[in-house]
């Protein structure tokens, strides 16, 4: 899909379909609108009153135009209250836009939409990125797809010329959150440790990344026994995943992006049962997968921040290999583990990567993890968990998330429940009581960061959609990478 800054006014642009956003309870057409309706012989004031539209944020209404304009069909699209308009508002405009398109097989597709905030740059990014991500689609495991995808080629972006550059930044973000969706998307048996290190090499060599990946010896040298624990009932090797950003000059920042890379989740010995979901646990690679689609995107956009982008991969299998539940697995900073649920792996992995992260000698780490349920019993399937005892850290995730529409909740780091995970014979046990189970889970990975700011965001709900909504789903989101690639701009 091609998109195109365009400064052809409205009322001469030519093509298959217009789509025109409408704040609510301003449905009359003034102005340009009105001339333009005019040409059309007045079908739009008559659709806008037949079907009593309003303008209700992401409503729309379609029609054909008479032969003969040079516009064929108009969709007209709903954006809310004025005041209430979001920069997600735009993009879900936009994704709303993109699959009444999708329906009408349009080929061209112009935008008339006013600006957030009297930001061109923001609006068109904003708008690029929604129509791309809604008509996204996968049909990379059916052999005969009986829904062929949008017929969109080219998109107009009327009034934003001169955009060339956000449309281009859309472009580099949306690359990376589909590269993070298809990850996710992939079973099992396609997205493997081997699989992921070859996507890892592939994003290096593309972009031009150091990559360093770690095979089980050298993870062993490392210290590394919570990782090589989980892994070790695996018929695959595990592979822990070190790409590196580096930016021309001096670096203003140094930043760690570190992601739960479980590509099968059976739960090991603590085997999920029957109704657990356990059919759906190939997501369980999300924070790689996020983090991967953030190197994809960072790469290309080349902000002046050094990040390492780390994941430690691996499936939790079970085997006459498998850890047993009780067994004690010694992490790469020392500290001993009484592992008393072997299906709270994700902590056991991301905690040597966590200690990995800090020896680089970052400013900051920020881990995103498909960790708990629990997490999604608290905030739902929407909304990620952000855990961090850093005040700082919080403000800039927050800051960095809000334009995106991916919604963080800062959630308690109480350490009282850390009681909850001690051990009389190591130094913690890897599983508290269930009630504030991802806290739990969170406090769990703060004993393996010592001084570095750290934040937690726990994804198990978000990075995947059951329904449609908006620019998402049904399906994998790429949860993750647009927040990401926000924060390492500096956004917030
Ligand atoms: N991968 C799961 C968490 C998960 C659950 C992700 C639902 C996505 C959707 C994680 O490894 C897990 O099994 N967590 C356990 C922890 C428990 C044993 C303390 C859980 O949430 O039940
Ligand atoms: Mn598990
Ligand atoms: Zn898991």
């Amino acid at each position: 899909m091609l998109i195109r800054a365009s400064d052809t006014p409205l009322l001469e642009w030519a093509g298959d379909t217009l789509a025109i956003g409408l704040f609510e309870d301003a449905v009359e057409l003034t102005g340009e609108l009105a001339t333009l309706d005019g040409k059309f012989a007045g079908i739009l004031k008559e659709l806008i009153a037949e079907e009593e539209f309003k303008g209700k944020a992401n409503s729309t209404i379609f029609t054909r135009v008479a032969a003969g304009n040079p516009v064929r069909k108009v969709i007209l699209v709903g954006l809310g209250k004025p005041e209430a308009l979001k920069l997600d508002g735009l993009r879900r405009a936009a994704a709303a836009v993109g699959r009444v398109a999708k329906k009408q097989k349009s080929k061209v597709l112009g935008f008339s939409f006013p600006l957030w905030n009297n930001d061109p740059a923001a609006s068109a990014q904003a708008i690029a990125e929604g129509v791309q991500l809604a008509l996204y689609q996968d049909n990379r495991f059916k052999s005969e797809p009986e829904d062929k995808g949008s017929q969109v080629e080219t998109v107009d972006l009327l009034g934003f010329g001169g955009q060339e550059a956000a449309i281009n930044l859309a472009n580099q973000i949306v690359s990376g959150v589909i590269l993070a969706r298809q990850l996710v998307a992939a079973p099992a048996n396609e997205v493997t440790p081997i699989t992921m290190a070859e996507t890892a090499q592939a994003i290096a060599t593309d972009h031009g990344l150091q990559l360093e990946i770690l095979e089980r010896e050298e993870c062993e040298k490392l210290g590394m026994g919570a990782f090589l624990g989980v892994a070790q009932a695996s018929d695959l090797p595990p592979k822990f995943i070190h790409l590196t950003y580096k930016p021309e000059g001096t670096p203003t920042r140094k930043l760690a992006i570190v992601g739960k890379g479980l590509t099968f989740d059976s739960g090991g010995l603590n085997i999920k049962g029957a109704g657990s979901g356990i059919e759906t646990m190939k997501i369980d690679m999300g924070g790689a997968a996020a983090t991967l689609g953030a190197a994809k995107a960072i790469a290309q956009i080349k902000p002046n921040a050094e990040v390492h982008f780390i994941s430690a991969v691996t499936e939790n299998m079970i085997s006459g290999h498998a850890m047993h539940p009780g067994d004690i697995l010694k992490a790469s900073n020392g500290k001993t583990i009484e592992v008393n649920n072997t299906d709270a792996e994700g902590r056991l992995t991301l905690a040597d990567a966590l200690v990995f992260a800090e020896k680089l000698g970052v400013d900051a780490i920020v881990d995103l993890a498909t960790l708990t349920g629990a997490n999604v019993i608290a905030l739902g399937d929407d909304i990620a968990g952000l855990f961090t005892p850093d005040d700082a850290v919080a403000a800039q995730l927050e800051k960095a998330a809000e334009t995106t529409g991916e919604k963080i909740w800062r959630m308690p780091m109480e350490e009282k429940y850390f009681e909850g995970l001690k051990s009389g014979i190591a130094d913690m046990k890897n599983t508290g009581p269930r009630p504030g189970g991802a806290i739990t889970a969170a406090l769990f990975l703060k004993q393996f960061v010592k001084e570095t700011s750290w934040a937690h965001l726990d994804i198990a709900g978000p990075v995947w959609a059951d329904k449609e909504n908006g620019y998402n789903g049904p399906g994998a989101t790429g949860f993750g990478v647009r927040t990401l690639v926000n924060w390492v701009m500096g956004i917030g």
